[in-house]
């Protein structure tokens, strides 16, 4: 796309909320890529809705600086939480005030945008199907994430399920994500052998209950995937994410975009129960 002005494009706003950082990108969406650069800050501690609506105000401030084209776009905003109705019911590692609240409604009132919530692997993977390592597959697709916690995304034929939670799992009388994502690795000091074993029983784990074609794991821990995938037992292909860091603020933003449209306001759209389909050929048609 280079060459092309920004305000031609189809422009759209993601945030990546996690427990530790908290993402924030211009996106095209057509092209399933950041336009400038992604803007990253701490999650602040107590990372409660009014703190953590105060960092994204100042990233969405940044953003769309010098950018009329940005004024009023969308904004989609991936968090680690289940997401119903624009409502977030969970809250495993960010603040407990979290849980019921009204995040859509609030966020849009404060950053004064149009706002999409949703669980922020479900964007992440949605933007893999779309634009990544899961562009085309069909059959059954486990999307995890890997970071502060697991994230999980699962697609039946590139429609998303949304709201899965297998970070969740118990594994030897624990959550999962307490034993096999990345924070936990480095709380242990784990080598990269030693954290294989464990997230191999992980998969095998959620392989035994939902039986998917593929794998697709994403979060930090993709970018070494040659550390620990040539080591992982399970019988069904796994491959590393490819929009790496991206993925979740380019799914935010394009949730966002097919909810609200185009900032001149087609259509107002309304809360949903998750991120919508993910079938590479409406993504054509988006
Ligand atoms: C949360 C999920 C989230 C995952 C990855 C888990 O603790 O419950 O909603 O997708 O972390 O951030």
């Amino acid at each position: 796309m280079a060459g092309v002005p920004a305000t031609d494009r189809r422009l759209g706003i993601g945030f990546d909320v996690g427990g530790s950082g908290i993402k924030a990108g211009l996106v095209d969406i057509a092209a399933g890529e950041l336009v400038g650069e992604r803007l990253r800050v701490r999650t602040p501690d107590p990372s409660d809705p009014a703190a953590v609506a105060v960092a994204m105000h100042g990233l969405l401030e940044q953003l769309t600086a010098g950018r009329p084209a940005a004024a009023g776009i969308p904004v989609g905003v991936g968090f680690p939480a289940a997401v119903i109705g624009g409502v977030t019911r969970t809250a495993a590692n960010v603040d407990r005030s979290w849980v019921g609240y009204p995040a859509e409604l609030e966020l849009a009132r404060r950053l004064e945008h149009p706002v999409a919530v949703g669980n922020d692997a479900d964007v992440a993977g949605l933007a893999e199907m779309r634009f990544g390592a899961g562009r085309g597959a069909v059959g059954t697709v486990m999307v995890l994430t890997i970071g502060t916690g697991i994230g999980s995304a699962l697609f039946v034929d590139g429609r998303l399920v949304p709201n899965t939670e297998l970070g969740h799992l118990e594994m030897r009388g624990k959550d999962a994500e307490r034993r096999a994502s990345d924070a936990a690795r480095m709380r242990r000091k784990l080598s990269w052998g030693a954290w294989a074993k464990v997230f191999d029983e992980y998969l095998h784990l959620v392989q035994h209950l939902f039986w998917p074609d593929l794998f697709i794991l994403g979060g930090g821990v993709s970018k070494r995937s040659e550390r620990f995938v040539p080591r992982l037992t399970i019988d069904v292909p796994v491959v590393p994410a490819q929009l790496l860091n991206d993925a979740g603020i380019v799914g935010a933003a394009i949730v966002a975009h097919e909810r609200f449209g185009r900032p001149a306001g087609r259509g107002r759209g309304r809360p949903s129960r998750g991120p919508a389909a993910a079938r590479p050929d409406e993504a054509a048609s988006a």
